[in-house]
């Protein structure tokens, strides 16, 4: 039920809502006008020199649907939530609707994962019934974050274009969206003596991807990513999916490749967090949905 922070709140609406529906009654009754017979009634208004303007009374049928509505509105307020704090006797809330059909979801649909969940990851993702499904479920818990293509956006990687910060194995796919991933890249403005070296670095990282650079800089720079980096993003600095460090020899960022912003994650560090699937959608359609992420990755490999 609503929490009211007060318990005027709760007797203000009852106050407002009933005192309003029994005000229309009088109202009503005062403005329905007598009852049809008789000689027409006219206002005493008069337009285009002839033209009376009648004081018919109310139709009775449109006076029957409006004791009607009112009837309904009493009633209504007497079963569901509507009255402050008062719950209806009926005790519907719109969480306990959710909850049944939830259920009831799950029990209509919850064989057919149980069905999928069986089946290999790698035949699953030629099943296009089951695809279409994953996508489907895709749309709901995923493109949020992923975006409705699967094409990503700054610090949420794109699953479409078969560069893997934790591996493209179906398995591998799996266990990200099961148990979630955290990438942890420490900041290094500290540890390299700050923003020259941070510079030096950045020209180092360019220079990987065969990006314009200033090569003074990177040969510098050289020396400390050997020190500090090749640890997580490997001696070629190809990167390493066991600890989601990205592989910093090709032209696809997950942040962005600009010189400022590779020296903004250098500098500062990056955390990125893909949040567990376990517990909030249960194995069966995180099976599904690893079938689907590699199915499109699979189409670009037939593109
Ligand atoms: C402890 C492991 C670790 C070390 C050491 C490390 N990194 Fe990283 N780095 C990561 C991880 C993990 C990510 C991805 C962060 C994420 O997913 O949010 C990352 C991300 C990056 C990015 C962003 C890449 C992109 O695609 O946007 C750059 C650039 C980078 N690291 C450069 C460096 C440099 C230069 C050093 C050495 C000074 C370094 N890293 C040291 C783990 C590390
Ligand atoms: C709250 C945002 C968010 C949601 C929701 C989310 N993800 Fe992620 N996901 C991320 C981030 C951020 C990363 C990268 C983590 C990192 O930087 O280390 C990621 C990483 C991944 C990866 C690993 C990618 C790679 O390159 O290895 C997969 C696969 C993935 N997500 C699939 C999914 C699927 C499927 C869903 C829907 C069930 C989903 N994600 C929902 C934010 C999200």
């Amino acid at each position: 039920m609503a929490d009211f922070v007060s318990e005027f709140w709760h007797w203000f609406i009852i106050v407002l809502t009933v005192g309003g529906l029994l005000a229309m009654f009088p109202l009503i009754i005062l403005n329905r006008g007598d009852k049809p017979g008789g000689d027409p009634q006219t206002t005493d208004h008069t337009w285009d020199e002839d033209l009376q303007e009648y004081n018919n009374p109310l139709p009775g049928w449109w006076l029957n649907m409006f004791y009607i509505t009112l009837v309904f509105s009493f009633a209504y307020l007497l079963l569901y939530p509507g009255l402050g704090r008062f719950p209806g006797f009926l005790g519907w809330t719109s969480l306990g609707q959710y909850e049944a059909e939830r259920q009831a979801a799950e029990e209509k649909f919850g064989p057919l994962f149980n069905q999928y969940a069986a089946e290999d990851l790698k035949v699953l993702a030629r099943n296009e019934e089951a695809m279409k499904t994953g996508e489907r479920l895709y749309a709901n818990y995923c493109a949020v974050c992923h975006g409705s293509d699967a094409r990503g956006a700054r610090g949420f990687p794109n699953l479409r274009d078969g560069d893997w910060l934790y591996g493209g194995a179906p398995e591998q796919i799996k266990t990200s969206i099961l148990d979630g991933r955290n990438g942890a890249m420490p900041g290094w403005q500290a540890a390299l003596g700050g923003e020259k070296g941070v510079f030096a670095v950045t020209e180092f990282v360019l220079s990987l991807s065969d990006r314009e650079h200033n090569a003074q800089a990177a040969a510098e720079g050289k020396a400390k990513f050997q020190q500090l980096c090749v640890g997580c993003h490997g001696p070629e600095g190809k990167g390493n999916q066991a600890l989601g460090a990205p592989n910093l020899t090709n032209r696809t960022w997950l942040y962005g490749g600009s010189q400022k912003t590779v020296m903004e994650s250098i500098a500062n560090g990056r955390q990125g967090r893909m949040p567990p699937h376990r517990e909030f959608l249960g194995e069966d359609k995180v099976h599904l949905l690893a079938a689907y992420v590699y199915s499109l990755a699979a189409e670009l490999e037939h593109e």
